[in-house]
């Protein structure tokens, strides 16, 4: 039996499980040639099961999948599960041991993904003798405000550099700006470095949990002087002062025509299961956010029960078919970045995917390539995400269309224009070993597409979100 978040037991101060979708967010960090991924307190799994739904088509293995914790009956669940979702029985190791002993050996080279118990030693909450025992191990966990979730984030900024590892952490907001957890930020900045701005994920994250939580991304950095090596008290909720930087280097650049994107997807109303249940082998396939990846787009699972009928109580909506046949690329809408692929074997698509018809001087191949771009994705988080309180973000027609857009006249270098298109027209329809090697050709080609100098590339490929280089 599938073991579901709502059996679990959370009666210990600082323990919430992470929910499904907020774990699958988290999951995000695994990415193409990950060499592991270690959850230090995975409680009954969750994030590892995510880690593990995200990684499977990404190279992760079973066996590369870890997980420590110190209740031995939660880490029994987690075993349990995984073991269901992997098929394979005792493959992912999990280990039941305190990850804040030193004693303990966290596995090298693996990504982190955590949510580690949120416990302070002062003010109101109270914490338990062992835990105030293991966030001893930390330093900066012992002065400013010491708590359980600082000593956490300070081993795995330890691990981060020691392994040059990425990974993602959910840790209460108030960790990234109240002055009394500066020794921790100091101590994981002397370690590590912020991929990207936090994610603020506001009082909603957690049922019942009123704390706002935020998810940080860590990854390896070689501090350039002795002041940088000694890290910052710094809040990191703070706009970085190159951002705006970043974003003028590419307001040059012109918009495409604001038709060439629309939300013409099929809108299933109140009426989801009756419209996408069709058995009918005659029925016409529909297609679905979760069908598309950056450059490739799956086979359809779902079909439209045409012959449904809309009643005053059944409402849904969803045009010709002749307009969804006609829209050659398509883009996620439930991301934090652009996410496109050519629209090859075309059929109806549902509302968690944008239509975009390029303009007659652009293939709709090079535009592919653009949204996908590293550079969008920086854009796209700067001008949209650093919004407070976003926690499923979303990418709108109204952001595709304030997208800066380099070639769109076409004049400055058709040769780089095709040698893009083609480039993206190589993703043959199966993943292969030679797909990050492409994807990074193409980065860099769109790159020099912006024209931009090196210093602003630099910038804007400095604060890469998220998936953008996998
Ligand atoms: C907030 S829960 C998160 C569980 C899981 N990662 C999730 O997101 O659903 C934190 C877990 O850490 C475990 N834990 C607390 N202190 C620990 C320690 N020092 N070492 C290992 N696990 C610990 C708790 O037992 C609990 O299951």
């Amino acid at each position: 039996m599938v073991e579901t978040p709502a059996m679990r037991p959370e009666d210990e101060p600082g323990v919430r499980f992470t929910p499904p979708e907020l774990a699958r967010r988290l999951a995000r960090i695994v990415r193409d040639g990950t060499r592991g991924v270690l959850d230090p307190a995975c409680g009954d799994g969750e994030l590892l099961i995510a880690a593990w739904e995200t990684g499977r088509g990404r190279g992760l293995r079973a066996e590369q999948i870890h997980g420590i914790e110190r209740d031995a009956a939660r880490a029994a669940t987690a075993r349990r599960r995984l073991a269901h979702a992997t098929g394979r029985a005792d493959v992912a190791t999990i280990v039941v041991a305190d990850a804040l002993d030193p004693r303990t050996p966290w596995p090298a080279d693996a990504d982190v993904i955590a949510n580690p118990p949120w416990v302070s030693f002062s003010g109101r909450q109270s914490a338990t003798r062992d835990a105030r025992v293991s966030a001893a191990a930390s330093t900066a966990a012992r002065s400013g405000w010491p708590s359980l979730h600082g000593a956490f984030l300070e081993r795995i900024a330890e691990h981060v550099a020691q392994h040059a590892a990425r990974a993602a952490v959910l840790v209460p907001a108030a960790t990234c700006e109240l002055d009394g957890y500066g020794a921790v930020r100091r101590a994981v900045t002397a370690l590590a470095r912020l991929t990207s701005a936090p994610l603020e994920l506001g009082e909603s994250a957690f049922p019942g949990v009123v704390e706002p939580a935020a998810l940080i991304e860590l990854e390896p950095w070689r501090p350039a002087d002795a002041a940088d090596r000694r890290g910052s008290r710094e809040s990191w909720l703070r706009a970085a002062p190159d951002d705006a930087m970043r974003l003028a280097a590419l307001d040059d650049h012109p918009r495409l025509d604001p038709a060439c994107f629309g939300d013409i997807g099929v809108h299933t109303g109140n009426s989801a299961r009756q419209l996408l249940a069709s058995t009918n082998a005659g029925d016409p396939f529909v297609r679905e956010g979760r069908d598309l990846e950056a450059f490739r787009i799956g086979p359809p699972r779902l079909r439209l029960n045409v012959a449904l009928e809309r009643t005053s109580e059944r409402r849904f909506r969803y045009g010709d078919f002749a307009r969804y046949e006609r829209t050659p690329v398509l883009v996620r809408q439930t991301a934090d970045r652009p996410i496109a692929a050519l629209h090859t074997a075309p059929t109806y698509f549902r509302n968690t995917l944008l239509a975009c018809w390029p303009p007659a001087e652009l293939d709709p191949a090079f535009v592919v390539a653009v949204l996908n771009s590293t550079i969008a994705a920086s854009w796209h988080r700067l001008r949209f995400l650093d919004a407070r309180q976003r926690t499923f973000p979303q990418v709108k027609v109204a952001h595709l269309r304030a997208l800066p857009f380099p070639f769109v006249r076409r004049s400055s270098d058709a040769e780089r224009h095709d040698r893009i298109a083609s480039l993206v027209r190589g993703f043959g329809a199966e993943r292969s070993g030679e797909d990050a090697r492409r994807r990074a050709r193409i980065d860099r080609e769109v790159e020099l597409a912006y024209g931009l100098d090196a210093a602003a590339t630099r910038l804007l490929r400095d604060r890469d979100p998220r998936e953008a280089r996998s």
